[in-house]
């Protein structure tokens, strides 16, 4: 009897093949939420991961790349580079990702004309992962769709597969429905959504805003977690919140490695005498980067005694450059934290000397896990300023990092971070727009007495402990075995 084996389909692969100067092959790290979650719970599941391995391919590289990949227990799904520029520049970053995070078109413009062969390109990238999908595809296999990118899958594969189980998972927010009905392929979007068995989001809000979204567009019949699409030729959909979460243990165990120590002694050392605020994210305009670089010269400005005594640690992974926001945002940033004798003279340069250095140390680069649990480990404050974030693993990596410490460090997050529902009463939390209120935030964590910093510690630590991204994929997994026999028992 063969066991029945989970298909995670996703845009990206957990590794990015290169080929270098000398043509050896290189296997970097992709960066971000949904890969470090799923690479988090691979080896617990029988599981197969569907992909795109992040660059165009010819014949005789793709063999190279799919025989690693396999090797991996992926498969990779290749893109032609136009393709890559319409579907994955163009429509999934330049339009679903704005607007999922609640930034519209420009005002004067509508998204119509200049997104319609984007759309067309979204189509047949769905398409061609479907295709990849069903080349895989066994009986009782259970498909498990993730995010923006690839909201056509459902309608085409239930279309192919009638009886297939199906499940997709949201790792952005799921904007409002006065935001959502501005797209003009919303219709389309919503109804092969509705094709799915199981559909899940972070948190409560997002699932409502799709349901109001159902409302609005449809004329379906729906209830508080379910929507009846059998008249569109999909099932009885179930939505639900499975908020993901990380895997602890592994930065637990990782901190206990001797060249992890040595590193963290390394940072004490390169840092001493002064507090070190940390900031992790990738170099995305939501994460509201400019906004946290200002809120820290707000805070030297009230604060210049302060100036010698802290420094604020930004890094900052590159991400989507060949998007053109993406790198307004980093000319942006590179201004703000010294290319501009202004900006330096606003944030760095009015509360730096030769003697003590520039309170800024700002980093375009990846780091990787080793480094990372290092730099989590040391920070006094770790500070997340995003404008709006699905849910925010860094915040949780912070508190996993911080565990053990006499005295624990203190999590600055963003009311507007899905993780502001789970560890917000483990944390300051601020709206990034007010300036002076991060400022002040800064402030409080920096003067926090011990006491106060193990509550915190402890609340965001034992929510981050026990909702673990196993849990998150068991819950996922088990609901849509459920959501499937149900179906089963309608039909
Ligand atoms: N991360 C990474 N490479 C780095 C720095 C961070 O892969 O150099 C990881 C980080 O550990 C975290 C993820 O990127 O797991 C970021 O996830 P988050 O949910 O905070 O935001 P996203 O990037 O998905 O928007
Ligand atoms: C967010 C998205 C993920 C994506 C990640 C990194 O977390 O929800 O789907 O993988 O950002 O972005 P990238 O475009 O490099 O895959």
């Amino acid at each position: 009897h063969r066991r029945q084996k989970v298909l995670v389909v996703a845009n990206r692969l957990p590794t990015k093949p290169k080929r270098d100067a000398d043509g050896n092959w290189t296997f970097e790290r992709c960066s971000g939420g949904l890969v470090s979650c799923l690479a988090g719970i691979r080896a617990k599941f029988d599981m197969v991961w569907l992909g795109w391995p992040g660059a165009d391919f010819n014949d005789v590289e793709k063999d190279i790349v799919a025989n690693e990949a396999m090797k991996q227990g992926c498969y990779p799904v290749f893109l032609r580079q136009n393709l890559i520029d319409e579907y994955y520049n163009g429509f999934a970053n330049n339009v679903l990702w704005p607007l999922f995070h609640y930034i519209m078109p420009p005002f004067d413009k509508g998204v119509n004309e200049c997104s319609t062969g984007q759309w067309e390109a979204y189509r047949k990238a769905n398409e061609i992962f479907t295709e990849a999908i069903l080349s895989v595809y066994e009986d009782d296999d259970y498909v498990w769709i993730h995010d923006y990118h690839l909201m056509l899958v459902p309608k085409f594969l239930r279309e192919a597969k009638p009886d297939c189980n199906i499940g997709w998972f949201l790792h952005t927010p799921f904007p409002s429905a006065e935001i959502y009905r501005t797209l003009p392929w919303r219709q389309e979007i919503i109804e092969s959504l509705l094709h799915a068995n199981l559909l899940g989001f972070h948190v409560y809000d997002y699932l409502r805003h799709f349901l109001s979204s159902c409302v609005q567009l449809t004329s379906l019949e729906i209830s508080a977690h379910s929507v009846d699409a059998t008249s569109i030729g999909g099932c009885i959909v179930t939505c639900a919140t499975v908020p993901i979460g990380i895997s602890p243990d592994e930065f637990l165990t990782g901190l206990q490695k001797p060249e992890v120590k040595q590193q963290i002694e390394q940072l004490h050392e390169q840092y001493a005498g002064r507090k070190v605020i940390l900031g992790i994210d990738r170099l995305d305009y939501m994460k509201g980067i400019p906004h946290k670089l200002m809120s820290f010269g707000r805070f030297l400005e009230n604060h210049p005694d302060w100036a010698d005594k802290c420094v604020l640690v930004q890094l900052a992974v590159p991400s989507r450059r060949d998007v053109p926001e993406y790198q307004r945002l980093q000319r942006q940033v590179h201004e703000l934290v010294g290319d501009s004798a202004e900006v330096r003279r606003q944030i760095s340069g009015k509360h730096s000397s030769i003697a003590t250095g520039v309170p800024v140390i700002y980093m375009d680069s990846s780091m990787s896990p080793d480094d990372l649990s290092a730099l989590y480990n040391v920070a006094d404050v770790a500070l997340i300023t995003s404008l709006r974030d699905g849910m925010n693993l860094v915040s949780y990596e912070y508190i996993a990092c911080q565990h053990g410490k006499t005295v624990p460090g203190v999590l600055i997050l963003s009311e507007f971070a899905g993780a502001a529902q789970s560890l917000g009463a483990g944390s300051i939390r601020v709206n990034p727009w007010h300036l002076q209120d991060t400022a002040h935030a800064i402030y409080e964590a920096l003067m926090m007495g011990s006491e106060e910093r193990e509550a915190l510690h402890d609340y965001a630590f034992k929510y981050v402990s026990e909702h673990t991204a196993q849990k998150w994929a068991e819950t996922f997994l088990q609901c849509l075995q459920e959501a499937c026999s149900d179906l089963m028992e309608v039909t």
